[in-house]
């Protein structure tokens, strides 16, 4: 039986209640996280508690948490539950008013649940074992705040969707301009002539810390070209090696967009290197 945490108490899954006037129900207002954690130790936890607090900041949402008081937070979820592959999921909303009003309420207490869910082992530098996605491409139809990490999730979901009713693991996204965003669940990279390139930060993707430390890490740790820049279709679909990025996946290789392969049709000597140097810095930042 899992153990959450729900407004200030730990308990048994099944007793965790909101009710349904809780802003997050109603409006999707709210700000999450998933971090993942193996073996009790975490990937990127200050990063991901930053990008809790500044999303926080942009909803105006109000929370007296600590990154000290969530670290203690997420450790006793942490040993309630075993400790293994866990993704560690952190979910705040305005909070439970007494009637549906679309102005922010005052004096709401924000709800503050945390519950955390197995997750694959932590991936691996190897070839043979690494998974091989595939995805398809479409305009990205969601709003214009992507950069907040909102409960909100419907157009992610509604694009994640055109792909699974294909089978397929990802929809990757383009602008009205034609330029790469981010996909559904994940960010991307490409890799050209040896040079690593993915889309800049703005208002269009999500800042992900996944994306945040491989860039850390291969300008720290390789010799490699780094480049944050605009992003063609064509650059895509005539790419080296395509990547996606999320805190559970890691860098995960796509093999084919639209149907047509990418390099080889395997995961390329880049994406081995990158996950090589990610594995073994990890935990470092
Ligand atoms: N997804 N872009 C979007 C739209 C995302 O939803 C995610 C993460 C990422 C990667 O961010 P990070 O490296 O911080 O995990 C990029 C999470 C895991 C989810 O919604 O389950």
């Amino acid at each position: 039986m899992s153990v959450v945490y729900l407004n200030g108490q730990f308990m048994p899954a099944e007793d965790a209640k909101i009710s349904p006037m809780d802003r997050g129900f109603l409006f999707g207002d709210g700000i999450y996280e998933v971090i993942p954690s193996y073996g009790g130790r975490c990937v990127g936890f200050a990063a991901h508690i930053q990008r809790l607090q500044q999303g926080l900041a942009a909803l105006e949402i109000h929370c007296a948490l600590t990154e000290q008081d969530w670290y203690e937070l997420v450790q006793q979820l942490i040993r309630q539950n075993g400790a293994g592959n866990l993704g560690i999921y952190l979910h705040l909303s305005r909070g439970t008013d007494t009637k549906r009003a679309h102005a922010y309420p005052k004096n709401v207490p924000a709800t503050v649940f945390a519950y955390c869910f197995e997750i694959a082992a932590e991936p691996k530098a190897d070839v043979n074992k690494a998974p091989r996605y595939k995805v398809i491409t479409a305009t990205d139809l969601r709003w214009q705040r992507c950069h907040i990490k909102s409960t909100a999730l419907l157009g992610n979901v509604m694009h994640h969707q055109q792909a699974a009713a294909l089978g397929l693991n990802e929809c990757i996204l383009f602008d009205e301009q034609g330029f790469l965003t981010e996909g559904s669940s994940t960010n991307v990279f490409i890799v050209k002539e040896a040079v690593v390139i993915t889309p800049p930060l703005s208002h269009k993707i999500l800042p992900g810390i996944t994306r945040q430390l491989l860039l850390s890490i291969l300008r720290q740790h390789s010799p490699l070209k780094v480049e944050e820049r605009p992003v063609s279709k064509d650059e895509v679909l005539g790419a080296d090696e395509v990547w996606l990025t999320s805190s559970s996946k890691e860098i995960a290789a796509v093999i084919e967009v639209d149907g047509q392969a990418i390099g080889n049709s395997e995961p390329g000597p880049l994406w081995l290197q990158a996950q090589q140097l990610f594995s073994e810095h990890k935990y470092s930042y």
